[in-house]
């Protein structure tokens, strides 16, 4: 397929990264997180538009996915967010691969390295995994979640998500809530929204808050109907049973009685407030069907439509750290 020529309104916004990787949401400063969240603005509106063929942003350059955790929105998005600027993108099945015969992270990273991919995306459940592996290869890594850590283009996305219903993340209470001890979208998301002026809280039963948040800036609740009040955006959390060490909850259908979100909670937050989710979701347990379905409050559609725009705006940006106006 012909790739098409770059919109101005892409190209005008097209700065380089600020960093050679992206590994964690601090590696952005605000103008940097500002000029990429323009950049993904110009992209989503480029994705509406039907005909839109690839574009040559990336013609010629090769992608690789490597997910050693299951994914199905981060990778498809990567995937797709990859194709739709012009690039060859390589999706490794990590079960049937090598990997399944033992070859370590390192190892299977330099081997790919040695086919000079332009990009490695590395989902691992490690945490410091992306940025091990960025010591070792010649391409740009970025990390597409590394255990509780971080997860920096969900936080880009769910940025974006706020940006273009609110107008501003300036100025906003955000409230995450549910599971932040074993969320690395928590970690990248309290970095980022507090970074573009956001009042961000955490809500969550005392066994799923870490004793660290309290330097993290943010104000900590466990009660949902205080942590809630006045919230703008009410940002759920899934509930990580794969990643908890002992009972942490007592059972799922209490932990939906105090923390599930449900019409009733979310009438607590400030009028017009907008709902989240990262996904996948336990229905039931951490979000009620009725709100999640709900068009009206629910952005968590959104969230996955801006997810393609905002990895199109980080790979292109990427790109052009490594390559400048030589494309
Ligand atoms: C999140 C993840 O993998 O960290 N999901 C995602 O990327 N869409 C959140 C989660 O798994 O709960």
């Amino acid at each position: 397929m012909t790739e098409a020529a770059v919109p101005d309104a892409i190209a005008e916004r097209l700065t380089p990264f600020p960093t050679d990787h992206f590994l964690s949401a601090t590696d952005l400063n605000p103008p940097a997180a500002h000029a990429l969240l323009d950049l993904a603005d110009a992209f989503a509106e480029h994705n509406r538009q039907t005909s839109s063929r690839p574009l040559d942003l990336m013609a010629g350059r090769t992608v690789v996915n490597l997910f050693f955790e299951n994914s199905t929105r981060t990778s498809s998005s990567f995937e797709i967010a990859a194709k739709r600027l012009g690039a060859d993108v390589v999706t490794m099945p990590v079960q049937a691969s090598s990997v399944a015969k033992g070859e370590t992270l390192i190892d299977t990273a330099v081997t790919l390295n040695a086919m000079a991919p332009e990009i490695l995306v590395v989902r691992h459940g490690a945490s410091g995994a992306a940025h091990l592996l960025s010591q070792k290869v010649g391409c740009a890594v970025v990390n597409a979640g590394d255990g509780r850590h971080q997860h920096p283009t969900q936080a880009l996305l769910d940025a974006l998500t706020i940006r273009r219903t609110f107008g501003d993340v300036g100025g906003l209470t955000v409230a995450i809530c549910g599971d932040v001890a074993h969320s690395r979208v928590a970690r990248s998301n309290i970095a980022l929204l507090s970074m573009l002026g956001a009042r961000v809280r955490l809500v969550g039963p005392p066994t799923l808050i870490p004793s660290a948040a309290a330097r993290w800036g943010c104000e900590v609740f466990h009660h949902m109907r205080e942590g809630l009040a006045g919230a703008d955006v009410v940002m759920m959390l899934r509930l990580q049973l794969e990643r908890m060490e002992g009972a942490l909850i007592p059972s799922t259908r209490e932990y939906f009685r105090f923390w599930g979100l449900d019409r009733e909670k979310l009438a607590w937050a400030a009028p017009g407030a907008k709902v989240m989710h990262p996904g996948p979701m336990n229905r039931g347990v951490e979000i009620d069907s009725d709100v999640a379905d709900d068009l009206t409050v629910s952005l968590i559609q959104q969230q996955v439509e801006m997810g393609v725009a905002a990895r199109m705006a980080v790979l292109a940006a990427l790109t052009e750290r490594r390559h400048g106006g030589g494309r």
